[in-house]
């Protein structure tokens, strides 16, 4: 039968996120998105508006069939940690239920269960700064969106994943290697949810025979990337110095999160798979 897939992560058709879908939706997956509160209406009145027709054609000329769209922000694990201005902000209110546990909630009412945990997502508000002109504020806040949100989200999610399922997260080559420009604690984010990857790879394999592992992509021109502000760079830099020397696309990202989240790779996990054109590999750039 047929497999459901969760991908918390996608506001648009440009990142990450929407690649791993339609690559998710083209192996026959059943797509389940959690979109950020803030960027949820202009998310789905492009959908209804077929705004994403275009980049919503299937290899074999199908569009992708998004069953539902979940509110979701990532940073609350339930009702009561929301604080009041949040809750009254014009942005959110118009959405309910969109914390990590009432979404793991709701996913379970309409459907059961799922077989494939996406989580493509980080925020770190500081993200310009060097770590040294870092705040404790804009730090916390860049592990709390970009590495609690994932453990939130499998802890949630864990009871509803079905055993041999999969879970997969995003990561940057930053958590181990200088990447000057990837600021606000985001580097040290990364760095914590791929150690993240190997402890829960331990405890969900141990408790429900769950996968988990994470993909360090290489850059990608996303609206995340974009804000930044280094990403050109990145870019023209792998090009000039990876082992492949092309730009890398999301498809490739795509198909590389389909792999790890098919039977293919029943015996792969706690593992940070690059899917970079190789560029983790050189020492110098030449
Ligand atoms: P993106 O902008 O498509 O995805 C980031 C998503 O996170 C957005 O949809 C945003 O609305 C959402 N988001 C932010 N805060 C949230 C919250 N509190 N709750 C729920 N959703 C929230 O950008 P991209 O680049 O595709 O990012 C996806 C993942 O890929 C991230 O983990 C990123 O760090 C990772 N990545 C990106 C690279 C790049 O060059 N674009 C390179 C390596 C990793």
């Amino acid at each position: 039968k047929g497999k459901r897939a969760f991908i918390a992560g996608v506001a648009d058709d440009n990142g990450y996120g929407w690649a791993i879908a339609k690559s998710l939706a083209a192996a026959g997956a059943e797509i389940l998105l959690g979109t950020w509160v803030p960027a949820l209406n202009i998310f789905e009145s492009s959908l209804r508006r077929g705004k994403f027709d275009e980049s919503r054609v299937l290899p074999d000329g199908s569009l992708m069939e998004i069953t539902k769209v979940y509110p979701l922000d990532a940073v609350f694990d339930n009702y009561e940690d929301v604080p009041e201005d949040i809750k009254t902000n014009k942005r959110y209110a118009g959405s309910s239920k969109w914390t990590v546990k009432e979404v793991a909630e709701s996913v379970k009412e309409d459907f059961g269960s799922i077989d494939i945990l996406v989580h493509s997502l980080a925020n770190g508000p500081e993200v310009t700064k060097p770590l040294l002109e870092t705040s404790r504020n804009g730090y916390l806040a860049a592990l709390s969106a970009s590495s609690y949100s994932y453990v939130s989200l499998l802890k949630h999610f864990l009871p509803i994943l079905n055993p041999g399922g999969s879970s997969l997260s995003l990561t940057y080559i930053a958590s181990e290697r200088i990447i000057p420009g990837y600021g606000g604690g985001m580097s040290s984010a990364k760095a914590a949810l791929e150690s993240d990857t190997r402890v829960l790879a331990f405890e969900a394999g141990r408790k429900r025979k769950i996968r988990v592992n994470t993909i360090s992509a290489g850059p990608l021109r996303s609206r995340a990337a974009k804000a930044i502000g280094f990403i050109e760079k990145m870019i023209d830099y792998s090009i000039a110095n990876a082992p492949l020397q092309k730009e890398l696309s999301a498809e490739e990202v795509g198909n590389a999160a389909a792999f790890l989240s098919s039977p293919l790779a029943s015996a792969i996990t706690g593992t940070v798979l690059y899917v970079d054109n190789g560029l983790n590999a050189m020492g110098v750039g030449v």
